[in-house]
């Protein structure tokens, strides 16, 4: 019979998990005590609150809660199903961005779960990462949604990461950055591995939903716009505003670990991040000219490279570094608008169904 470990390594100030047994009559939780990283306090115990912005995010994604299956998607399977309805390079954007999105949203969501979630020790940003990580569920249910609506070859769409270079490269470049943190043995509680925790933040909110989802919500999304394929534009559209408040979390996430332990934002660190945030717009621009070879829709390779320098200098001064791309301003400045919470009663207008209250709800 093997012996099951009950020791580990004390030499390094190990967070709580959640999953402590409770010390009878210790002391109550005062918000002084929480922390966003390594912290020592129950994890158990939502209030008080000290990040209300956590709070926050999490109730207003409750409130926009949508699914897949409600978006209409006749116009979208006629469409596909007639011959001359779309061009080759407009089948090719479709196919592509499914490609990458139906696989890139499960690894987010891995990343959350089997990485991230176990670092980040405060309740009620916990509370905003489970509601995220379903909501990454949604957008793969999404994805799958329309695939399976347009008849699409499955196996061609969901293994286009391992055979499309243009789609692999990305999900490539990522991968080191879950890797450390989903690692058993890799603890915080140093200053090396605090800034591999934050490194690796930064790779997943800023660049992978904060700049590799763009240059495909904005092919698809204009192609909405034209008339075409509007099913699967309004599930991109939900999406893009799923995916905006995933990164404004996330840099609440960044901006207050820096706030609780500058010591980690050394120059050279902040050099790190910004090389890290060129790099990812270069693949994202690598991206754009591999899933768009002739310019089509208005939209040219020139143009995404100024929206993506312009979307990098924004991602880089939220989180307190400095502009990269003097200049860059927006070519596309409709896709703001898209992802604008205070148009959101304009945005349900299309929905077919009501969700239904607890009040409204019918048990017979
Ligand atoms: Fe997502
Ligand atoms: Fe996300």
């Amino acid at each position: 019979m093997t012996e099951i470990a009950t020791t580990f390594d004390t030499t390094v100030n190990l967070g709580a998990t959640g999953l402590e047994l409770p010390e009878m009559g210790a002391a109550r939780i005062h918000v002084d005590d929480k922390q966003i990283i390594n912290c020592r306090a129950d994890l158990n115990q939502l209030v008080p609150f000290k990040y209300e912005w956590a709070w926050h995010k999490y109730l207003n994604a409750c409130a926009n809660h949508w699914m897949p299956n409600e978006i209409n998607m006749s116009a979208d399977i006629a469409l596909w199903k007639s011959k001359d309805g779309l061009t080759a390079d407009e089948r090719m954007i479709i196919e592509r961005n499914l490609g990458f999105f139906s696989t890139a949203d499960s690894l987010v969501a891995n990343n959350l779960v089997l990485a991230v979630y176990r670092h980040i020790t405060n309740p009620e940003c916990r509370q905003y990462l489970l509601r995220q990580a379903f909501e990454e569920a949604l957008h793969t249910h999404a994805y799958q949604y329309v695939i399976e609506s347009l008849a699409m070859d499955e196996g061609r769409v969901f293994n286009m990461y391992r055979e499309i270079p243009a789609v692999a490269t990305k999900a490539a470049w990522a991968l080191p950055y879950t890797q450390s943190l989903s690692d058993p043995n890799f603890h915080t509680g140093t200053p090396e591995t605090d800034q591999r925790l934050l490194r690796d933040l930064i790779a997943f909110y800023v660049v992978f939903e904060g700049i590799f989802f763009y240059v495909g919500f904005t092919q698809v999304l204009s192609m909405g716009r034209r008339n075409k394929m509007v099913g699967t534009a309004e599930q991109f559209q939900y999406i893009l505003r799923d995916e905006s408040m995933h990164m404004n979390f996330g840099i609440d996430v960044i901006n207050q670990i820096k706030i609780e332990n500058p010591h980690l934002w050394t120059k050279p660190f902040q050099e790190e991040m910004i090389e890290l945030i060129r790099k990812g717009v270069d693949l994202e621009y690598q991206y754009a000219l591999d899933t768009m070879p002739r310019g089509i829709l208005g939209l040219n390779a020139a143009s995404f490279r100024e929206y993506l320098e312009f979307i990098a200098n924004r991602r880089l001064t939220q989180i307190g570094l400095a502009e990269q791309y003097p200049g860059a301003t927006n070519p596309f400045p409709w896709m703001s608008e898209m992802l604008d919470l205070k148009k959101e009663k304009n945005f349900f207008e299309t929905r077919v169904t009501e969700y239904q209250t607890g009040g409204a709800l019918n048990w017979e």
